[in-house]
């Protein structure tokens, strides 16, 4: 048995395993040819473009490309495409926002897209917040929920110290700083819980009662409904920013919380906070 042609038209390598013999032919021209190509091609692009790594970066090309480059460049397009409608909105009367279709759905958009790049660290992608980070959707509102409102809570930020209009208030930390005794802030947080609805033992609830009327009410309210001005919860939504079972409530009254907000007009321009502000606004809570 012999798998040679009849034949020998072509050279063989010489090589035989078992009587099958390797034949030599030539590469294909086409073959060849594309190969050199391909080569050349290389060289060139590697020329022309970034390609060959360095130390801290790579040879940047005679082409001058980028990715970031060509990035920046789309990025500085759109912000030219939107800069009539951003000097508009930044100048906007923010009451009057909702009254312009056009301004009010493009604040909308960009302010979704601040949203999710700023905000939603803390108040969550949704907006619904998180234990000490309010939730934006419902119409429970620490410092007030009109559009000037909300837009200054966001400009200026809460309880930080960068900015001398950052919204401030302090709730004292009734038991770290010794102001109440144990037993008084067991009290007064039956009776916080009995604002809500929550059945406590009735002799705490009155103990407490007087307790918060000398110690809580200042900020509280009498009724205990809160006070946007000095942004103090309402305590009888049962809504809690931060709980609303024995021990959180005891904790909150014995070493108080300080929620800080950063202020944003550091970081972001007129336009994106009045968007942010409008977004927030007709998230479903704004007044
Ligand atoms: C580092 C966390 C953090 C980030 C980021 C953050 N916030 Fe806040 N925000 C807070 C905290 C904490 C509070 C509540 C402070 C308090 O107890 O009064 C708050 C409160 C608010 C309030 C007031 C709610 C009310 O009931 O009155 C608004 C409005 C708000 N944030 C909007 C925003 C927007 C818009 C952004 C993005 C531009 C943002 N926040 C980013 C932490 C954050
Ligand atoms: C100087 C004003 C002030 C006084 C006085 C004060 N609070 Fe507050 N309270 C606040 C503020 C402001 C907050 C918002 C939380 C923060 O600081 O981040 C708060 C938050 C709370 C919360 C958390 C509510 C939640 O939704 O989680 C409870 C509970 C509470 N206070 C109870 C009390 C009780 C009880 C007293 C009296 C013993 C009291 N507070 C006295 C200002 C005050």
């Amino acid at each position: 048995m012999s798998n040679k042609p009849e034949k020998k038209e072509v050279e063989t390598t010489g090589h035989s395993w078992d009587g099958i013999e390797e034949f030599n032919n030539p590469l294909p021209r086409w073959w060849l040819w594309t190969f050199y190509a391909c080569i050349f091609w290389g060289v060139l692009y590697t020329i022309a473009y970034p390609a060959w790594p360095l130390l801290s970066g790579a040879t940047p090309g005679v082409l001058g490309y980028s990715t970031r480059g060509q990035v920046a460049a789309e990025i500085a397009a759109v912000d030219e495409a939107n800069a009539g409608i951003n000097e508009q909105l930044a100048s906007a009367d923010l009451t009057q926002i909702s009254a312009n279709p056009e301004l009010q759905s493009y604040a909308t958009n960009a302010g979704a897209a601040v949203f999710r790049t700023w905000c939603a660290q803390c108040h969550g992608s949704g907006a619904a917040g998180a234990k000490g980070y309010p939730n934006l959707l419902d119409d429970d509102w620490l410092w007030g929920g009109s559009i000037e409102d909300i837009h200054a809570t966001i400009a200026h930020g809460i309880r930080n110290e960068t900015d001398a209009d950052a919204r401030f208030s302090q709730m004292p930390a009734f038991g770290t700083d010794e102001l109440l005794e144990k037993e008084q802030i067991a009290q007064v947080v039956n009776y916080v819980m009995s604002l809500s609805g929550e059945a406590q033992n009735p002799e705490m609830i009155a103990e407490g009662a007087v307790v918060y009327e000398e110690n809580c009410a200042a900020c509280h309210a009498d009724d205990g409904t809160g006070d946007r001005t000095q942004g103090a919860p309402n305590l009888t939504d049962a809504i809690w920013l931060y709980g609303g079972d024995y021990d959180t409530l005891v904790t909150t009254v014995s070493q108080a919380r300080y929620g800080v907000m950063p202020n944003w007009n550091a970081r972001l321009s007129d336009a994106e906070v009045a968007a942010v502000a409008t977004y927030v606004h007709g998230l479903g809570g704004g007044e």
